[in-house]
């Protein structure tokens, strides 16, 4: 079974509907997954992914430096061949998601599409992420 790690830091839960729906998504394909919020993750939590997804906010043109710290600690492991998600939701900018995406990258990860959604995920939007959630594994 293949295993999706989602990882989130989020201020007023936006983000953390995003996550929630591509966790739905991966498990209603098949998909082994692991749902944290970033304040109670570790590296051990990514041991044995396939791909891993991580998702924050953009706040004053920034991730949350929680998830930044987080992307930092990930440096030195091996993660090539994975494939990653940057994802999160905005009001009017994308730098978190970018700077995510560009972090994963440098990583070795195989990057999918960025996942962003302005403001709260409508029905249509969750239903997005949802397929994106099943799709992410397609790409390992
Ligand atoms: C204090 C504050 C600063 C923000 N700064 C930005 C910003 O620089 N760029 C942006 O696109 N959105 C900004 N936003 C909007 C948030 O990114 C948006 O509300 C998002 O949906 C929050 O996601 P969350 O619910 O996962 O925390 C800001 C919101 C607040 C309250």
């Amino acid at each position: 079974m293949q295993r999706l790690v989602i990882i989130y830091g989020d201020g007023s839960h936006n983000t953390e509907l995003i996550a929630r729906a591509l966790d739905e998504g991966a498990r209603s394909a098949g998909a082994d997954t692991v749902l944290k919020n970033v304040n109670d993750a570790s590296l051990d939590d990514l041991r044995g992914a396939d791909a891993i997804a991580i998702g924050s906010p953009n706040y004053h043109n920034l991730m949350m430096p929680t998830v930044r710290k987080f992307l930092e600690s990930m440096a030195g492991m091996e993660l090539s061949g994975k494939a990653g998600l940057a994802f999160g939701s905005y009001g009017w900018g994308k730098e978190a998601v970018n700077t995510i995406h560009e972090m994963l990258a440098s990583y070795g990860l195989s990057m999918a599409d960025d996942l962003l959604i302005k403001r709260t995920p409508g029905k249509a939007e969750l239903e997005e992420c949802r397929r994106r959630g099943a799709q992410i594994l397609g790409c390992v």
